[in-house]
């Protein structure tokens, strides 16, 4: 959703600004705005679409320099996509950003209508910079402080001071915010892909704390004004792994960056060909008396929980269900002190997730996260957490996030299975040899590009598509049925391939595409049957199976064999192929892969 970036230092703040906002761009926005300090006071450029119409008219409008400034990439939600919308805002004095959502504004609002006061915009956050402006008396943190107190909902704002030079002031209430100090001055930013290029260590600054930045130093207190030190991060990835490193799109790089995020993700916990959490710091006696698992997230991270679900109820024989965050959070779930509630998230910001872990929580829950972004909110918030280690996530479709989140899974369940005594020792080390090899068969299929690429030109002019599959396939269509859907803006549905002949059936006509997941053996007879109820209808057969499959070629118009791999594991290798569908598809309609319309990466509001 909404980017930040505040800087204040000795380099040009328009060009950190600009450039920061580019490497926000595949958060998703619709419109972006600067505002820096000059010797005139504050001055402020915003525009409407790209970040490149912004940095087109910073440089037609303004000839300034300047050191200090912030900037924002708006994805609309209250108020319409507009420049008077975007951000920054200006309320007599503050000068303001925000990422989040106020949710009493229209209160807030009517409040200061009282006074004479009306904003120009129609957003929320407009109505935030006026209460500030309204608490402020020629002191910022106290300005800020009050203002707060006022303020429902999630926000994460960086403020300017007209009469406070050179200075930026943040807070943040569930909306990500991390800081640096670096050579060159002190950055903060919505997330470490704007900020990498000047420092690896960083901290998330803590909620409902006030950072304060100069050139040389970054202060930050809490609301009693009592200065803290937070904790300070680092991430081992570096710039490069944030750029598209010759690849055309994002999403084509993090798809083949897959066996190396494994890899990363794995090694770690196989101590002597065992699965360990040591490192992780997660004890045994997490798994003690526990007797239900309810895995909760959004897309395509509880999709990687459907398939997680196989692994781990097979293993340990303790009952997973699988709920969407959206739905749990406003639901009134049966559960207690011995269930464990895995919440799974990329970013480890997305609203219903967090807001799912925090009813867990409140339910008395073990809760157990698996995230890629150290530091983030769901991690924080968790009694433990696995981390997933894929590295920066940028394209907006989720390729390598998904694959290591399934890793973390089976890993759990190993474990899980190993220290309650449903797994022996050598059955453990069999199953990590049979995940250490997925990896090698995801490297292979990584090689079916062109092939898929090929078949995906029949696809370019479909409007409706089926992914249809069982048990594990099941799951798998789920997440292929989105992968397509959001990149490739063809309308598709998965669906539990037995199901469809009571009454979705009815929609496959002539030449409808279905993709057919047929990897799993124990259901693959009824698999059979199920795709020639479709063919028979007049489906075009896109059939994906397992290399010991024999299936004669009147089943299917293509055919899309897998590396031999144990039928458990055939999701690893399933997922790169459905992965190239969605992008080839997507590609062949000329589409921008990367940033697909109306969608953000991390989806920090409801
Ligand atoms: C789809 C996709 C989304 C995310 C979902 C959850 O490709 O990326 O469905 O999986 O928004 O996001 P995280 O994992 O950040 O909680």
């Amino acid at each position: 959703m909404c980017g930040i970036i505040g800087f204040t230092g000795i380099l040009d703040a328009k060009t950190v600004l600009t450039e920061g906002l580019k490497e926000l761009e595949y958060r998703g926005y619709d419109s972006a705005g600067i505002s820096f300090f000059t010797d005139n006071g504050i001055r402020t450029v915003k525009a409407t679409g790209k970040v490149s119409n912004l940095c087109d008219k910073v440089k037609e409008e303004s000839k300034e320099t300047a050191a200090c400034g912030i900037g924002h990439t708006r994805w609309a939600t209250h108020g319409g996509v507009s420049d008077v919308n975007c951000h920054p805002h200006k309320a007599g004095k503050v000068t303001l950003i925000h990422n989040g959502i106020i949710e009493n504004y229209k209160e807030l609002q009517e409040e200061l209508a009282k006074d004479g006061q009306f904003p120009v915009s129609q957003t929320d956050s407009e109505i935030a910079a006026m209460v500030i402006n309204s608490c402020y008396n020629g002191n910022p943190v106290q300005a800020i402080k009050d203002a707060v107190k006022k303020l429902d909902g999630a926000y994460a704002f960086c403020i300017m001071f007209e009469d406070h030079p050179d200075v930026i002031y943040a807070i943040r209430n569930g909306s990500p915010l991390v800081a640096a100090s670096c050579e060159e001055g002190s950055v903060i930013a919505s997330d470490m892909v704007a900020l990498i290029k000047y420092s690896k260590d960083y901290f998330v600054l803590p909620e409902r704390h006030i950072a304060r930045l100069t050139k040389n130093e970054i202060v930050v207190t809490d609301m009693e004004h009592r200065v803290i030190m937070p904790k300070m991060l680092h991430v081992n990835w570096d710039v490069a792994a944030a750029r598209k490193g010759g690849y055309d799109y994002f999403m084509l790089k993090e798809i083949h960056e897959q066996p190396d995020s494994l890899r990363n993700t794995i090694a770690p916990r196989v101590v002597d060909g065992l699965p360990d959490f040591t490192a992780d710091q997660i004890p045994d006696s997490m798994f003690d008396g526990i007797h239900k698992i309810v895995i909760t997230a959004c897309g395509t991270a509880m999709h990687a929980g459907l398939i997680g679900k196989n692994m781990i109820e097979k293993l340990t024989r303790v009952p997973v269900s699988v709920e969407i965050a959206s739905e749990f959070r406003y639901a009134s779930p049966i559960i207690d002190e011995h269930t464990l509630v895995i919440t799974i998230s990329q970013s480890g910001e997305t609203a219903d997730t967090l807001a799912a872990l925090r009813l867990a929580r409140e339910n008395g829950s073990k809760t157990l996260s698996i995230v890629n972004v150290k530091g983030s909110s769901i991690a924080r918030e968790s009694d433990y957490v696995l981390y997933t280690h894929a590295g920066p996530e940028i394209a907006v479709a989720s390729t390598k996030a998904y694959t290591v989140q399934l890793s973390a899974l089976y890993l759990f369940a190993f474990r899980f299975a190993l220290v309650t005594g449903k797994l022996t020792e050598e059955a453990a080390r069999d199953y990590i040899g049979k995940l250490e090899h997925a990896i090698s068969i995801v490297e292979e299929v990584l090689s079916y590009d062109k092939q898929i690429e090929t078949i995906c030109q029949r696809l370019k002019t479909a409007e409706d598509l089926f992914f249809i599959g069982r048990g594990l396939d099941y799951g798998l269509s789920c997440e292929g049925s989105i992968k397509l859907k959001e990149i490739s803006y063809i309308h598709s549905e998965a669906y539990a391939a037995g199901e469809l002949k009571h009454g979705t059936i009815s929609l496959i006509t002539d030449n409808i595409p279905v993709i057919a997941l047929a990897t799993q053996e124990n259901v693959l007879p009824k698999m059979i049957s199920n795709i020639r109820e479709v063919r028979s209808r007049g489906a075009m057969v896109i059939l994906v199976t397992n290399a010991e499959v024999t299936v004669d070629a009147s089943l299917c118009d293509h055919l899309i064999k897998l590396p031999a791999i144990a039928d458990e594991f055939a999701p690893f290798a399933a997922a790169v192929v459905l992965q190239y569908i969605a992008y080839y598809t997507a590609i062949s309609r000329g589409l921008n892969v990367d940033q697909p319309r109306n969608l953000a990466k991390s989806v920090t509001v409801e």
